[in-house]
């Protein structure tokens, strides 16, 4: 009855969104979304903000810059700051998530048909955003290093990608593998960029997460050391799973014309962010609630972590392969001989909730992988969803 434009002609959506039907189940438990634990929100401290910020109403309830309310500018530039990543204002915009900056950015560089490079497996919105932009996405393997650089490199000198405009990776603690990027690779992938003229995107909203071993720089900071590497990269903050999601507070850092171009993209997607809750963001992190708040999360998500780990050896030893995340939310499992698709009809009559790999993959998925997410359910529920995931394996195998 309707004409929709081609990408919207199909109406698949994304599949982690598909299975929020069975959260409302009573008794699942869910190993499946990105979702931070709603215990673990800084509830008192963030009341503590919203009260700061609601002591000027009309800078709550106006519209604000397209660009972001400059306090809230200003905290991220010294968080960033701390990230080894020297920011300038007109080097900054805010966005409602950092899932609306790669929205922006593809619309303002990619036209139908141009090549991007995405590692693969991949965080399913971004595979999204790139088909809805008639992107041509060539997928690069990773490994438990992350990104398979070498790879990458023979890519580009066979010519086999053809001429990429960008690449996007998360570098640190990936959705969905859990991988990090070695710094070697970082170093060689930015050479990469130079030479070949790609951008880099590197989404990092994971990166403050870390459990255990050591720090490695963002990508960008790396890219201040080469020449010509600053402006090859566009980095994609966010405060979804350091503070909440429900503040819809992300940010780009990108080259100024590239940022120019971003904040008229987002004039007319929606004018701005909500100044309320980017107010709130403004006076939490000027307090410093951040650094009292991280130690917390991170301490909380490395008991889960090990947690699930421990017994997804203990309950499922031999039939499961996975590496135990250095931090994140993510644990990337293959269950040798077992389609992931079919375990999850097992699994959601177990009541437990995974997603299945093939959602990661751009091609030639593997169908025996599937993502586990340790972050969201109380830590009293994780031995009790590995059992669940076992007896779904058990019966998968029958
Ligand atoms: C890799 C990655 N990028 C971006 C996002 C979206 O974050 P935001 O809430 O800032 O839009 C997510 C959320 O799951 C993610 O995993």
């Amino acid at each position: 009855m309707f004409e929709f434009t081609a990408p919207f002609r199909e109406t698949s959506g994304s599949p982690i969104r598909e299975l929020f039907k069975y959260l409302g189940e009573p008794g699942m438990i869910s190993l499946a979304g990105g979702y931070p634990s709603s215990d673990l929100f800084d509830v008192e401290r963030l009341q503590q903000s919203a009260a700061a910020a609601w002591r000027e109403p009309a800078r709550c309830l106006q519209y604000a810059p397209t660009d972001g309310l400059p306090e809230l500018k200003h905290e991220v530039m010294r968080l960033m700051q701390q990230r080894g990543v020297d920011v300038a204002a007109d080097q900054l915009m805010l966005t409602t998530g950092s899932q609306q900056g790669l929205d922006l950015l593809l619309r303002v560089l990619i036209n139908p048909g141009d090549g991007v490079l995405v590692e693969q497996p991949a965080y399913p919105a971004t595979l999204q955003a790139l088909r809805k932009q008639q992107a041509r996405i060539v997928t690069v393997p990773v490994d438990a290093d992350g990104l398979d650089v070498e790879r990458l490199t023979a890519m580009l000198e066979s010519g086999e990608c053809g001429k990429p405009k960008l690449l996007y990776t998360v570098p640190t603690f990936a959705n969905p593998t859990g991988a990090t990027l070695s710094r070697e690779r970082r170093v060689a992938l930015i050479e990469l960029a130079v030479k070949y003229g790609f951008l880099i995107v590197e989404d990092d909203p994971y990166g403050d997460l870390r459990f255990t071993g050591e720090h490695v720089p963002a990508v960008r900071a790396l890219a201040g050391q080469i020449d010509g590497g600053v402006e090859r990269v566009v980095y994609f903050g966010s405060l979804s799973k350091i503070v909440a999601p429900g503040l819809r507070v992300g940010w780009t850092v990108a080259h100024p014309d590239i940022v120019r171009r971003c904040v008229i993209a987002k004039q007319t997607a929606d004018l701005c962010s909500a100044p309320y809750t980017q107010a709130i963001a403004a006076d939490y992190l000027a307090q410093g609630f951040l650094a009292v708040h991280l130690p917390r999360i991170i301490a909380a998500y490395r008991r889960k972590c090990d947690l699930l780990c421990d017994e997804l050896d203990a309950q499922l030893a031999g039939r499961l392969q996975f590496q135990r995340p250095h931090g994140g939310m993510f644990v990337w499992v293959r269950v040798e001989g077992v389609d992931s698709s079919e375990l999850l009809t097992h699994a959601i009559a177990q009541k437990v909730l995974f997603v299945p790999g093939r959602a990661f993959y751009a091609d030639q998925a593997d169908a025996s992988s599937l993502r586990l997410s340790f972050a969201g359910p109380g830590i009293e529920e994780i031995g009790e969803a590995a059992s669940r995931l076992a007896r779904a394996c058990k019966l998968a195998t029958l």
